[in-house]
């Protein structure tokens, strides 16, 4: 399950209806998807798309998507740290960026025009979009995992447009631990900015 948490603010949110509420006004939905009682999160892509259909129909109604596919990144990804770069740097897309993610853990900062940076843990189960002209950027945690299934508003695929005056090397990309999640929450620290 996702967590919230705005270092600025030294604090975390967590739970369904409070991530939902936390996010909205940024235009960010957040659900919760069935994962094994649906299918292995690891079955071939083909099946991933054909079990979650009816979710990713009704994504692609909502949000105007027209392709989906399923990313797969492990430690065995050639050139991973260079790949990883190209999401660490602040960004923005001129499309949504959507993920369902059916494995592995996965770090997104956003940095809303109004109000403070926040950073987003998504694990196996969560579904967020990151709307289209948002600054974020995104890391893997530890585990240096992550298969999702990705929708698309454009066929061109994914395309990162760099923000000139990053601060994404400001943030520290923690993630929390299970036991973390479980109660003992500590919050990533924002480095000081010299
Ligand atoms: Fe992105």
């Amino acid at each position: 399950m996702a967590i919230i948490s705005i270092s600025s603010e030294n604090r975390t949110i967590e739970g369904v209806e409070a991530i939902r509420s936390y996010l909205s006004p940024h235009g960010i939905w957040f659900e919760r998807w069935p994962l094994e009682e649906r299918v292995d999160p690891n079955a071939p892509a083909e099946e991933i798309l054909k079990a979650y259909d009816s979710e990713i129909k009704s994504l692609m109604a909502k949000g105007g998507y027209v392709v989906a596919d399923v990313v797969n990144i492990t430690t065995e990804t050639p050139n991973l740290e260079v790949l990883l770069d190209r999401f660490r740097a602040e960004h923005t897309h001129s499309e949504d960026e959507v993920r369902f993610i059916l494995r592995g853990n996965g770090l997104f900062h956003v940095h809303p025009e109004n109000g403070p940076v926040f950073a987003i843990q998504v694990t196996a189960g969560d579904m967020i979009n990151v709307p289209k002209g948002t600054k974020h950027w995104f890391d893997l945690c530890k585990d240096r995992v992550i298969r999702a299934v990705r929708l698309f508003q454009e066929t061109a695929g994914w395309t990162p447009h760099y923000v000139e005056q990053s601060i994404s090397g400001d943030f520290v990309p923690l993630c929390f631990g299970p036991k973390d999640v479980a109660g003992l929450a500590r919050v990533a620290p924002k480095l000081s900015v010299s």
